[in-house]
C-alpha cells in the first residue's frame, strides 16, 4: 500500500495530518517536518522553493502516491512552480482554503492571516479573486503567532493582545469570514473568535485540504476504503533532533507520537 506524503516546515503540519487521519482513516501517512530549518515564514522565496523541492524529493523516496504540502508558506510560494516538475499529484492548502471561504462568506468580505511570506505572495487573494472577483480581501501577517503557539503560551493575555493588534484591520474591514492561513492558527481559534466576535466564520485549511485529498484519491481510484486499522501506518520524520517535536506533537495532533525518526536528506 502506498502512503500519502505530507510535509511542513516543522510541527504545524500535524494539524493537517490530524484532519487527514480523521477523514482518511485507512490511508498510510508519511510525514516530514523540516524542523532543522523552520520557520519558513520569515525566509525568502528562493530559499522556500529550494526547501520545498528537497522535501518533495525526500517524500518521493518513501514511495508515496500523493503529496500534500501542509505548510501555507511553502504552498503559497512554491506549489505552482514545483508542481510541473513532478508526475505525482501534489496539493497545497491555499486553493482548498480559498474555495471554502468563497463558499461561506455572506457579505463578500474575506480576511486572510498568515506568515509574512504567505501574505507577501497574496496567494489566497488571487485564488479568491479567480473564483469571485467581487469579493473584497483584506490580508494581515501575524508573525508572532507561530512562536507564541510553539512556546505553548498559556498566558492568554499576551496572545489576546497580539491578536487584538494584528486583527484590527480585519475588524475595520468588517470581514465575516477569516482564513486561518497558517498551520499553527487552528490552535488559536478561541482567541481569534474572542477578538473577531462570535459570528466570525473561521476557515481552517486543514479541514478543506483533507476533503480534497479524499476526493482526488477517489477520483483516481487509489483511495483505501477499508483495511484492518492495525495495519495503517503513520510515520513521522524530522530533520532536527526529535525532542521538541515529541514534546509538542500532542497539542497539534490530539494524541502522543512515540516514534519519530531523524533524517538527513540534504
Ligand atoms: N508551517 C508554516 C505555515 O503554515 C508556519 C511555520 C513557519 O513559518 O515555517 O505557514
Amino acid at each position: 500500500v502506498k502512503a500519502i506524503g505530507v510535509f511542513d516546515s516543522g510541527i504545524g503540519g500535524l494539524t493537517v495530518v490530524k484532519e487527514l487521519a480523521r477523514q482518511l482513516p485507512y490511508e498510510d501517512i508519511v510525514y516530514l517536518g523540516d524542523t532543522a530549518r523552520v520557520p519558513y515564514g520569515t525566509k525568502s522565496e528562493s530559499t522556500i522553493v529550494r526547501f520545498t523541492l528537497e522535501n518533495i524529493l525526500f517524500l518521493l523516496r518513501q514511495d508515496v502516491k500523493f503529496i500534500v504540502i501542509a505548510c501555507n508558506t511553502a504552498s503559497s510560494i512554491a506549489l505552482e512552480l514545483v508542481k510541473k516538475y513532478f508526475q505525482i499529484p501534489i496539493i497545497g492548502v491555499i486553493k482548498p482554503g480559498a474555495k471554502q471561504a468563497v463558499r461561506v462568506t455572506r457579505n463578500k468580505r474575506v480576511g486572510v492571516i498568515g506568515t509574512a511570506a504567505t501574505i507577501r505572495t497574496a496567494a489566497y487573494e488571487s485564488q479568491i479573486r479567480r473564483l469571485d472577483p467581487s469579493i473584497k480581501v483584506t490580508s494581515c501577517a501575524c508573525p508572532l503567532f507561530v512562536p507564541l503557539v510553539e512556546e505553548g503560551q498559556r498566558n492568554q493575555k499576551i496572545i489576546f493582545d497580539a491578536a487584538s493588534q494584528y486583527l484590527k484591520p480585519l475588524k475595520k474591514a468588517r470581514v465575516d469570514t477569516l482564513i486561518l492561513g497558517c498551520t499553527h492558527y487552528p490552535l488559536l481559534k478561541p482567541v481569534i473568535k474572542k477578538v473577531m466576535g462570535r459570528d466570525i466564520i473561521l476557515v481552517d485549511s486543514a479541514l478543506q485540504v483533507a476533503s480534497e485529498v479524499r476526493a482526488a484519491l477517489a477520483a483516481e481510484g487509489i483511495l483505501n476504503v477499508k483495511r484492518p486499522l492495525k495495519n495503517v501506518k503513520r510515520i513521522f520524520n524530522v530533520t532536527d533532533e526529535p525532542r521538541t517535536f515529541l514534546a509538542l506533537a500532542e497539542r497539534f495532533l490530539g494524541y502522543t507520537v512515540n516514534k519519530v525518526k531523524k533524517v538527513d536528506y540534504v
